[in-house]
């Protein structure tokens, strides 16, 4: 059992199962595509990609994501409604500077991903929360929201979402954009896991209707490639593209990641990146299987939890009673670890959630990091 992967950039104890780690296991860090994506692309005469580069990032790189966008999506995605970045987080902190000014109030669900709340905290910005249910957002309470409040744009994680790993249904997804059509309200939609489906496909991407109301679709490589590239792209109308292109981030700078681009490039021409997409989601189905059962036998019947469809994340409901903090800090000392509900909640909420990833670990150290959980709950909360 190997739960001591290398992650020199987290301080995480030898032995300790960390289910926080949102990232794919070091085995499934695909270094061998790399190097001949690498190779073929430095392996050319042209030497464009280490230059500035154009402000909306590398078009070489632009037309290839686009062809690629439009084989997993149901309409056709333009080179020209692209926006290259250096992954979601960025694409965020980036939005966040165009878009806001410290004081402005944002949309985010409840629960959201921990760590767009904290980019947000970075730009003084004021969050008010939308509940999520199973169907994702709840449009009802969103409309009754913009009676009184004018956001500078909502924050949504519609597939497979972090950390309650539910999909919004197509119903709601038309509702939304139907809404903040009519308020004129940008929605931003971080659709990182979107690839990562273990079932059926999901929905269309929120990048379908970019053209019914003010909407960015943020995609990513960290999760169906590697987070180390720093890569990904926004998704949204030729004229917030325009907008954007003229920051003085990207006329200073030029595009972002114009070498990174290029290698992605090559990734995704020589056919590594449908390829690795499709080993990944086999081998996350087997390990979600595998985890939840171990997770139903390991904690007390009234723990509930779905078994997720897409993404990396189970996200479990204790009793009323367990504070998840609490439970961490005894979950600590048997050397298995996990972040609390209240990480999501703007307002600290959801005491009693957990989220867990299965991303990182291998089966066996995913059973063993389970059965610790339940040993933990057994002593100290029963
Ligand atoms: C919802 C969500 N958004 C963004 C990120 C970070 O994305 P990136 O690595 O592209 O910055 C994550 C990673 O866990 C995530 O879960």
């Amino acid at each position: 059992m190997d739960s001591n992967q290398t992650l020199p950039q987290i301080d995480i104890p030898r032995d300790m199962i960390h289910f926080g780690i949102g990232q794919p296991s070091n085995h499934l860090l695909p270094i061998k595509e790399l190097e001949r994506a690498a190779d073929h692309c430095l392996s050319k005469e042209n030497s464009f990609f280490l230059a500035y580069g154009e402000s909306k990032g590398n078009a070489n790189f632009r037309k290839t994501l686009s062809g690629f966008l439009t084989g997993y999506y149901p309409n056709p995605v333009d080179p020209e409604q692209l926006l290259i970045t250096s992954g979601n987080s960025q694409a965020l902190d980036f939005i966040c500077t165009q878009f806001t000014s410290p004081g402005d109030t944002v949309l985010v669900e409840e629960p959201s991903y921990f760590l767009a709340l904290k980019i947000f905290a970075d730009h003084k910005l004021n969050l008010v929360g939308i509940p999520v249910d199973d169907d994702g957002i709840v449009t009802d309470v969103l409309k009754e929201k913009l009676e009184t409040l004018k956001p500078s744009f909502l924050y949504t994680i519609p597939t497979y979402h972090n950390p309650a790993s539910v999909t919004q249904s197509f119903k709601r997804r038309q509702e939304l954009v139907e809404i903040c059509a009519q308020k004129n309200l940008l929605v931003v939609a971080d659709e990182v896991y979107h690839f990562l489906n273990y079932s059926d496909d999901p929905p269309p991407p929120m990048g379908n209707w970019i053209d019914t109301c003010p909407l960015i679709s943020l995609g990513s490589f960290s999760k169906i490639l590697a987070p180390g590239l720093r890569l990904g792209w926004m998704h949204t109308n030729i004229d917030l593209i325009k907008k954007m292109a003229k920051s003085g981030l990207l006329d200073s700078g030029g595009g972002f990641n114009p070498f990174t681009s290029e290698i992605v490039n090559s990734v995704i021409s020589l056919g590594f990146l449908d390829t690795h997409i499709q080993r990944l989601k086999k081998v996350y189905r087997q390990r979600i299987k595998s985890f939840c059962d171990q997770l139903r036998m390991h904690l007390p019947e009234q723990a509930e939890f779905k078994v997720p469809t897409g993404g990396y994340f189970v996200w479990v409901k204790l009793s009323d009673g367990i504070d998840t903090n609490s439970f961490r800090k005894a979950a600590n000392e048997q050397n298995v670890n996990f972040y609390p509900g209240t990480f999501f909640s703007h307002e600290k909420r959801l005491k009693n959630y957990m989220r867990l990833s299965f991303a990182f670990y291998d089966e066996d150290v995913l059973a063993e990091g389970a059965r610790r959980l339940g040993k933990v709950i057994l002593e100290n909360f029963s």
